[in-house]
């Protein structure tokens, strides 16, 4: 096979740039099949840079019409244009370089650079797409200020955006308008966007902490501006919440963000520019759920926050990515923490939170793309915006703030920006920013960055009576992962209590140290095994280990089922007391599925269950806990989540045993599901806030349990929601429990959902979503959906919400015996290859951990990867993926 790795782009080689970029002025004639870009560059000789070579990149799809340095046009002598690199050797101290470049953005299906949406430009370069629009240094460490020319026929680009500030428009004759941007603040080339086309705006203006006011505005295609008023909220609260939390402001008088339905990711940051997926704009009760609220909220959040940690201070290369995306996770984490507000809120959206770690991160971590936070080497930089740069990349930066406290973690940021505004830094700088504005030595925290892999961290604990001492003894290790056999312990810290045996937290009183007793601690753990030791304890304690999920490893501790079911109901750790359920369910769903597998019968293989959906039960009436803290300890462990805990994975017993509990849960609470449904019954206009949605989320949860008895009251209640519902939070819950029984009624509601949501793209994607992870839907039926009138593989967020869907969210359906959904995979990353090589890699990653599955699965997800790996023309994006996943 081939495996060209000589193309591996590696850490160790980074150089600093040749020439730095003064000014960049870009000229554009906007046309859907012939564009002209002219880029006039000032650049001068960096003092730090080696060669006098100027090096500049273009993607293949440039086509170079002109070059011209210091005003002469440039001969073919004078420069070399070879494998995606125009290099001009020798060239003066201080060069003018004007190029000008043709493009084709109607036929750019990879949707990097200048590309076509529904008849409007948008561009998308981060990370490598402004090579798609000219010859560049396209690489994060150059930063130059922007002028930007646009020009297109007025009737059809009304409107034409660049970042910064709207400098002059007007009119050019012929038909055709201008307008001309610039933007104050240097920039590296990946932060560039224009948009032009027809849309319309909501706008407001919006005063700054300093006394300025800010023109805000959000985009969309016309007939959407009744679906915008939620992102703007969002916008408004992001820009208060980083003036309050870290004295962040925004510094542009105009601050725009631009809805898109054809999207690679879910937006982008340019500055005073943002793009984004409607998904994460587009919202109002009819078409948008509770969490597609959640999602904006937290999505608008984050690319706000990247102005400061992203834009104003940038990184040096793509190896620091989660710099600036471990850091703006963590950011907008805690600002939809902040906007909940209740600490019980809080630690649900912590919980939600770990399990996306979990259920994503974890996997990655254990599988053939396991990477560090701040990875060594990659083919393609597409493939490492990742869960772990991202959500790892998050927890690592929420420990700096656990083991310094608020005030300490604020103090490094604060010296931070000091350090490094206006500069391409690396993850090096921000953590000793962190050590230095703390006096700490954080030398030993690096191997977060350095080591990949899930840590393992097993407790033991020892009392004794005599003494009253409790011992805990912490031990950690970490798993090998692709090139790095042995890792180094990690500074870890864990955050633990003791409860006595009334459930109350107990004083914890340090060996020899009486001058604090607090009931909550931070164990640093920074070597292979250590012991901890507490006084003064009166009878042996139950241990709540890893308070708040207080690092990224998997903590093991021999609890008896009495200890966990203990924590369930008393830990004053929210998170914990969730944490207790879920450890309790995984036991019994485990043992539900050995028994599966040994077609023994499963009244009799998890003796503990009945008492564990007793648990369950006293949570779910307990009305003084929030019902969104309710939801989530009702909901199991997810499918995926099951199998990284067995040694080999058998998706159809994982899927029966899950089924099996959740019946037997239905049936032993029936009357308290019931009631749980009319008692959160919301009631007048609907509304968003946590609080109602919560309840909403509470119901719904009750109703699917319901729904799982597929019988004729509970299709009548599905039902009757689906009716009645006035939101689509709670329809689309409602139509879930009919698509997945027998309801006489669900193929009508099917129907009449998609008639009723035609003219709404996102909510077809729900609708097309819904069914591909649907229990009934096998191979043959997703194949009839990719034949449906609305089925469009060049649509990102079609593309995902069935195909995606059925692949990574119906894993008892897609891993069919006959290999049948495999085969399916291997068509759809080859089709997807030769239109979109970033989505197609995502749906690549699917095999990832092809090598866990029980023998004749592993065998048929080879032959699928094989195929893959063999079909011609493949994206280094698919060839990085499967290469990897084969080796
Ligand atoms: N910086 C963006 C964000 O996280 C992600 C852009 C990634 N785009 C890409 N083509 N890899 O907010
Ligand atoms: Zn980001």
């Amino acid at each position: 096979m081939r495996t060209d790795t000589t193309l591996a782009i590696r850490r160790s080689d980074y150089t600093e740039p040749n020439y730095l970029v003064e000014t960049v002025e870009l000229g554009f004639d906007l046309d859907p099949t012939d564009t002209r870009v002219a880029a006039r560059l000032t650049l001068r000789h960096n003092p730090d840079g080696r060669a006098n070579d100027i090096v500049l990149v273009g993607d293949d799809s440039l086509e170079l019409v002109q070059l011209r340095m210091n005003g002469k046009p440039l001969s073919r002598r004078a420069y070399r244009l070879a494998d995606n690199e125009l290099r001009i050797p020798n060239a003066p101290e201080e060069a003018v370089l004007e190029i000008e470049t043709a493009l084709k953005p109607e036929a750019n299906t990879s949707l990097m650079g200048l590309y076509v949406s529904n008849g409007n430009f948008f561009t998308q370069c981060e990370a490598e797409g402004f090579r798609k629009i000219t010859f560049f240094p396209d690489r994060p460490d150059v930063m130059a200020k922007y002028k930007v020319m646009l020009r297109a026929n007025r009737e059809q680009y009304p409107v034409l955006l660049s970042n910064g500030n709207l400098i002059e428009e007007g009119d050019l004759g012929d038909g055709r308008h201008y307008a001309l941007w610039e933007d104050p603040f240097r920039k590296p080339s990946y932060l560039f966007a224009l948009v032009a086309g027809k849309l319309v705006c909501q706008e407001e203006r919006c005063a700054l902490a300093d006394g300025r006011e800010a023109l805000l505005q959000v985009w969309v295609e016309e007939g959407n501006l009744d679906k915008t008023q939620h992102a703007m909220e969002s916008l408004k609260n992001s820009i208060r919440w980083d003036e309050e939390r870290f004295g962040l402001e925004l510094d542009l008088d105009r601050f725009m963000i631009v809805a898109v339905g054809d999207f690679n990711m879910g937006a982008m940051e340019n500055k005073g520019l943002n793009i984004f997926n409607t998904k994460y704009v587009l919202a109002n009760p009819r078409i948008a759920t509770d969490s597609d609220y959640a999602n904006i909220e937290a999505v608008v959040g984050h690319e706000y926050f990247h102005n400061w940690t992203g834009n104003r201070v940038t990184c040096r290369d793509w190896f620091q990515l989660s710099l600036k995306e471990g850091l703006t996770v963590f950011r907008d984490q805690e600002f939809s923490a902040d906007m909940v507000g209740t600490d019980s809120g809080r630690a649900v959206k912590r919980i939600d939170d770990v399990r996306v770690l979990r259920q994503a991160q974890f996997p990655e971590d254990a599988g053939p793309m396991a990477h560090p936070v701040r990875p060594d080497s990659y083919l393609e930089i597409n493939n490492f915006y990742t869960v772990t740069i991202y959500e790892k990349g998050s927890e690592v930066v929420r420990m700096y703030q656990t083991l310094l406290g608020r005030e300490g973690f604020r103090k490094g940021m604060d010296l931070y920006f000091e350090r490094h505004d206006g500069q391409a830094v690396t993850c090096d700088d921000f953590r000793a920013a962190m050590a230095d504005a703390n006096g700490r030595d954080l030398t030993q925290f690096e191997r977060w960055y350095s080591q990949a892999g899930t840590p393992r961290v097993r407790a033991e604990t020892r009392y004794d009576d005599a003494s009253r001492i409790y011992e805990i003894t912490l031990s950690q290790s970490c798993p090998p992962t692709p090139g790095q056999k042995t890792k180094l312990p990690f500074h870890i810290p864990v955050k633990i209590g003791l409860l006595d045996a009334q459930g109350r937290d107990l004083p914890l009183v340090f060996e020899g140290d009486l001058s604090e007793a607090p009931t909550t601690r931070v164990l640093e753990l920074t070597e292979a095994s250590q012991t901890f030791r507490f006084t003064g304890i009166f009878g042996e304690p139950v241990p709540s280990l890893l308070r708040d999920f207080s690092a990224p490893v998997i903590l093991e501790y021999d609890y008896s089922d009495d200890d966990l079911a203990f924590l369930m109901a008393h830990d004053s750790d929210p998170f914990n007391r969730w944490e207790a359920g879920q450890r309790l369910a995984t036991r019994h769903l485990l043992a539900l599925t050995r028994a599966v597998q040994e077609s023994r019968p499963l009244e009799e293989a998890a003796p503990g269950v009945a008492t564990f959906i007793e648990s369950l039960r006293a949570i779910l009436n307990d009305t003084t806990l929030d019902a969104a803290f309710r939801e989530v300890a009702l909901t199991l462990p997810s499918e995926g989540v099951l199998a990284e805990e067995m040694d080999v994975i058998d998706p159809q017993a994982i899927h029966a045993a899950r089924q099996y509990l959740r019946r037997m849960l239905a049936r032993t609470l029936r009357n308290d599901l019931v009631a749980a449904c009319n008692l959160n019954a919301t009631t007048g206009a609907y509304s968003p806030d946590a609080a109602s949605a919560g309840k909403r989320g509470l119901k719904n949860v009750a109703l699917l349990y319901l729904a799982e008895l597929d019988d004729t009251d509970s299709h009548a209640m599905t039902q009757a929601q689906y009716d009645r519902a006035d939101n689509m939070t709670d329809r689309i819950a409602a139509l879930m429990g009919l698509v997945n029984s027998s309801a006489p009624g669900k193929a009508d509601a099917l129907e009449r959902f998609y008639t009723e949501f035609e003219g709404e793209a996102l909510v077809i994607d729900k609708w097309f979503s819904l069914q591909a992870s649907a229990r009934t839907t096998h191979v043959p039926d997703v194949r009839r959906l990719m034949k449906h009138e609305a089925f469009n593989l060049k649509n990102p967020n079609r593309a995902r919400s069935l195909i995606f869907s059925f692949c990574n969210a119906n894993p008892a359906r897609f891993h069919a015996p006959d290999g049948s959904g495999y085969e399916y995979w291997a068509e759809q990353v080859i089709a997807l290859n030769a239109i979109n090589p970033q989505v197609a890699a995502r749906l690549a990653r699917t095999m990832d951990r092809w090598r866990k599955y029980d023998r004749l699965l592993a065998q048929l997800m080879k032959k699928a990867l094989q195929r893959v790996a063999e079909a011609p023309k493949l994206s280094k994006d698919v060839l990085e993926v499967v290469t990897k996943a084969l080796a």
